[in-house]
């Protein structure tokens, strides 16, 4: 395909280089939002004046029938085109010339591309939202139906204090709620129009910058053309939320991929999202968390990609820029694919309440407790904790846990423990006393739930 600039002033491109150059291999998945894009700037250049309204409609409907003739397959991308943009504007002169030819006025395929990028994301942005409140979803039921299942809480990887088995899970639903808020917010800055910027400079045929603006449902315009041409925040931006999705998404893998083992058996992830060895028959490997683990790698290095392309380019546009698309694209695609793969992951899991309760009954999770018991008793705070480790350190010599030592050993620490010592400790008293705001018990859980429901 001939280049838009090539003439008398510009030979032929070396086919290396066009190929080096051409970005339709990845560009062409804008299609929609290119067209979009020139029927909202074909109607403004009619309204204005610069084109006939006839014009105006008949640029509209061609590139309407290209958008479907796309859609059913009677129309294939010419991969030899330079990018999206020549390749939807020579089609569109193919059809209906001279006012074809019009379509460009006023603009530059560096507004465009701009353009074009930002309503990519935005839906890009707005599908990523309705894939992580469906996530949430499963998480507010999974939760609901665990609020009473009693597992250890782990710091530094060790057995800490008791929690029930949905706290936990929630505490991961409200990473994903701010990953909405950060999406939202991040959108707000995405959807602004840089059309009518032209190439850096803006223009002197009299468009209205405002009505595309609206026609294509951006909040606002880019206010200075050198920068509404040259920007790519909103890249980052997206970039780095994705990245955080990835993070979030990845630690809560790590713990999937921990639980389903035999060494925790707290959960097993159904066979529909597990795989088997080719040699060993016992297995069932949790992949799809695994790969999500590792996919996480590639959103953080197109993040890192983005910021390293943008370093030190002057204004306005550079071609540098056409890297932009890959990353973020590829961000956006593993996001998507891996929600995709977790919400019914999640749904599909089993938890071992009697597995998890074990646990919690080792590692001497209720000690904290026991110095609570002590203090709302009157003992010092510091003093009780200690007391409280003294037992544990006996129990440890006696191999006993804390509910197992008679009541005539506590006495010989303190004459302030009392029968009633064996309620404090009792690892479902434990958790579900933790009434505080935020904290582990069952009814505490209601209102975090209450808030995400609310939420999404
Ligand atoms: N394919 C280009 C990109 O993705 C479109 C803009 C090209 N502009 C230019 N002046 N060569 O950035």
């Amino acid at each position: 395909m001939s280049k838009l600039w090539q003439g008398d002033l510009h030979g032929a491109l070396n086919a290396i280089a066009d190929d080096f150059n051409s970005s339709i291999s990845f560009d062409h998945k804008m299609y929609k939002q290119d067209i979009e894009g020139s029927i909202a700037h074909s109607a403004m250049l009619a309204e204005v004046g610069i084109i006939s309204h006839d014009e105006a409609a008949q640029i509209a409907a061609a590139l309407k029938a290209i958008r479907a003739e796309l859609e059913n397959g009677e129309l294939v991308f010419d991969f030899s085109a330079e990018d999206i943009h020549s390749f939807v504007e020579q089609e569109l002169v193919k059809r209906i010339g001279d006012a074809g030819k019009k379509l460009h006025t006023a603009r530059s395929r560096n507004d465009q591309v701009a353009l074009d990028l930002r309503l990519y994301l935005r839906d890009e942005a707005d599908e990523i939202i309705v894939l992580l409140q469906e996530l949430l979803k499963v998480l507010v039921q999974k939760a609901e139906e665990y609020s009473e299942l009693v597992m250890p809480g782990y710091t530094h990887l060790q057995r800490a204090q008791p929690v029930n088995f949905g706290h936990h899970l929630t505490a991961y639903s409200m990473s994903f709620c701010r990953d909405i808020e950060r999406l939202r917010d991040c959108r707000r800055r995405i959807n602004r129009s840089p059309l009518g910027a032209g190439a850096l400079a803006g223009t002197g045929f009299p468009i209205d910058r405002k009505m595309t603006a609206e026609l294509l449902g951006c909040e606002e315009v880019c206010m200075n053309s050198m920068d509404a041409v040259s920007d790519r925040d909103y890249c980052v931006e997206l970039a780095s939320c994705l990245a955080l999705i990835m993070s979030h998404l990845s630690r809560f893998s790590e713990e999937l991929i921990l639980w389903s083992s035999w060494e925790f058996k707290f959960i097993t992830l159904s066979d529909s999202f597990t795989t088997g060895s080719s040699i060993m028959p016992q297995k069932k490997n949790p992949d799809m968390a695994e790969l999500t683990r590792g996919k996480t790698g590639r959103v953080y290095g197109n993040l890192m990609s983005l910021l390293t392309v943008l370093k030190g380019l002057p204004l306005a546009y550079n071609k540098d820029m056409q890297e932009d698309k890959e990353a973020i694209f590829d961000s956006c695609k593993t996001v998507k694919d891996c929600l995709k793969v977790f919400a019914p992951m999640l749904d599909s899991m089993t938890a071992h309440a009697d597995n998890m309760l074990r646990a919690a009954q080792k590692g001497f999770i209720n000690a904290t407790d026991l110095a609570d018991y002590l203090t709302a008793k009157g003992m010092p705070f510091r003093d009780a904790y200690r007391v409280s480790g003294d037992i544990v350190a006996l129990c440890i010599k006696e191999n006993k846990v804390l509910e197992e030592l008679p009541l005539e050993k506590y006495l010989e620490f303190s004459d302030m423990f009392a029968e009633d010592l064996f309620e404090a400790i009792d690892l479902v008293n434990c958790c579900s006393k933790r009434t505080s705001l935020g904290g582990a018990a069952p009814s505490a859980l209601k209102a975090q739930l209450e808030y995400i429901k609310e939420f999404i």
